[in-house]
């Protein structure tokens, strides 16, 4: 979910003119009819929350006349969508834009763009830091993306990192990149209002706002239609999820907005990241329960096992309430997976606290889990108020400690699903052999199987497992969906 490698753009990205939705315009029209001759490249980093601002860029551009293009030597602008999370996370952009220097010096005229978390944080200190940096701009600033281009064209330098309370870029429809044509982002809130102290996003990202509801069930009918079969909505904190009708004056949560997605098609499933346990009601978990096409699997970061750490965190929810409400997941849905986030080594944490976290990971049975040792981020709760005393050599021990019990957890997790069927929707060929189909279950396990003649991705088979690794499973078609 978090990602250190770049994303490229496709070449291939398909252009449908068969739109339906007013809630939901197209804001590539003028390139439907003629391109600019120019090529745009663009670089993702970071969370799926990027990924998916980089298709509205994708879509903003393609309007302009711009093209997409997987090579940067032939483009004359080249974007790149960071990420501030951990300070590794810059460093690998600050990386990229040295690859990028060059292309530039090679073909002079080349507009080089940082986007995203790093350009909002870093503001015009990134243009004095980076002088081959001609254009920056925040997360909440993209339709200025056009006019700060020709700024630029002009030799100016382009700024804009004004963090919006409504932009939620509702109108505009994706231009979907590197997609598998099978499943989607679909972006329902932006922001955080959450201060977990050890967190740079509420700083980057702003106000947390929630996008028109309409506009949601809009994209995934569209998706549906162009052959999609599973969303993910995507948010800092999708539980919070509030937007009111302005014509009803009705709120609208995200328990009810799961289900005016999952009542789009029966086919389509439904996957949403991130839950904040604080937030999650059982409103939720019942929905869930309800539509068969909303996916068993909830990602739940705990962050630490640890009461003291957590309230030092910020995480406003203890060790205990966060074992209760993963009783309850259980309760009510007892084939949900569920995975997490974890922070190894934040600040006064000790070897017993570090403990509490390895027993956290076992009582709670996570599939998976993302996992990170403690990196501080300027201007955070955490860096104001707190020493970071944990030396980087205990914090990567205590990390090793967390990964490697994750793995032994995963592994029995998806040892207990051999012999078990599973309804699969086949996403492509394996990373292996496309001679094998690769595919999700509903809790989101990846499963490998043999292809068998007349299934194709985007479509529904029930799939018998009869091996697993930490990471996969293998298994034999037992009949098509
Ligand atoms: N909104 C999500 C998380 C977004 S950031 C949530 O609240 O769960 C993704 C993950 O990065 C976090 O869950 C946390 O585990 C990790 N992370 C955030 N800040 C970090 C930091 N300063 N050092 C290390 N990991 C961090
Ligand atoms: Fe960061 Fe906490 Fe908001 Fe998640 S909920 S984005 S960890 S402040
Ligand atoms: Fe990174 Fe920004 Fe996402 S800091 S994790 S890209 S919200």
């Amino acid at each position: 979910m978090y990602n250190d490698n770049p994303t490229l753009v496709g070449l291939q990205q398909k252009m449908d003119e068969s739109r339906q939705g007013e809630a939901y315009t197209d804001a590539r029209k003028a390139a439907h009819t003629e391109g600019n001759g120019k090529h745009f490249y663009i670089e993702s980093y970071g969370c799926q929350m990027n990924f998916s601002d980089s298709e509205i860029v994708a879509s903003i551009l393609s309007g302009e006349g711009y093209r997409a293009t997987r090579n940067m030597e032939e483009a004359d602008l080249i974007l790149v969508n960071t990420c501030s999370i951990r300070e590794k996370a810059e460093e690998t952009v600050r990386k990229r834009l040295r690859i990028f220097d060059q292309v530039k010096q090679s073909r002079p005229g080349t507009l080089v763009g940082v986007l995203g978390c790093m350009a909002e944080r870093l503001k015009a200190k990134l243009l004095e830091e980076e002088k081959l940096v001609d254009l920056v701009l925040g997360p909440d600033a993209y339709r200025d993306l056009p006019k700060l281009i020709a700024t630029a064209e002009d030799g100016d330098k382009g700024i804009n990192v004004f963090l919006s309370r409504e932009e939620t870029y509702a109108d505009i429809s994706p231009m979907r990149l590197d997609s598998n044509g099978v499943s989607a982002f679909i972006s329902i809130m932006r922001g955080c209002d959450n201060m977990c102290s050890f967190c740079v996003v509420p700083f980057t990202r702003g106000r947390e706002r929630s996008r028109n509801a309409f506009s949601i069930v809009a994209e995934a009918t569209d998706l549906f239609q162009r052959g999609y079969r599973e969303v993910t909505l995507l948010g800092q904190n999708v539980d919070s999820y509030k937007w009111e009708n302005p014509e009803t004056g009705e709120p609208v949560s995200f328990a009810e907005l799961l289900e005016m997605v999952a009542l789009v098609h029966p086919d389509l499933r439904i996957r949403f990241s991130t839950s904040h346990p604080k937030d999650i009601t059982d409103e939720v978990l019942y929905t869930m329960k309800r539509y068969e096409n909303i996916c068993k699997y909830i990602h739940l970061p705990v962050q630490s096992g640890n009461s003291r750490i957590l309230k030092l965190m910020n995480r406003t929810y203890d060790r205990e309430w966060y074992m209760n409400k993963v009783r309850r997941i259980y309760e009510i849905m007892p084939d949900c997976a569920i995975s997490s986030d974890i922070i190894a080594g934040f600040c006064s944490e000790t070897e017993e606290e570090h403990q509490d976290t390895l027993s956290v990971i076992e009582c709670s049975n996570y599939s998976m889990s993302y996992m990170f040792f403690y990196s501080e981020r300027p201007g955070t709760l955490a860096a104001r108020k707190y020493e970071d005393d944990i030396p980087l050599k205990v914090k990567k021990r205590r990390l090793q400690e967390i990964i490697r019990l994750q793995t032994q957890v995963s592994f029995e997790h998806n040892k207990k699903d051999i012999g078990k069927t599973f309804k699969v929707l086949i996403e492509g060929d394996s990373k292996r052999s496309d001679q094998e189909f690769k595919g999700r279950n509903s809790q989101n396990k990846m499963i490998v199987f043999p292809k068998a003649a007349g299934l194709e991705p985007g479509h529904y088979c029930y799939v018998k497992v009869e091996d697993a690794t930490s990471a996969t499973l293998r298994g034999q078609l037992v009949e098509a969906g």
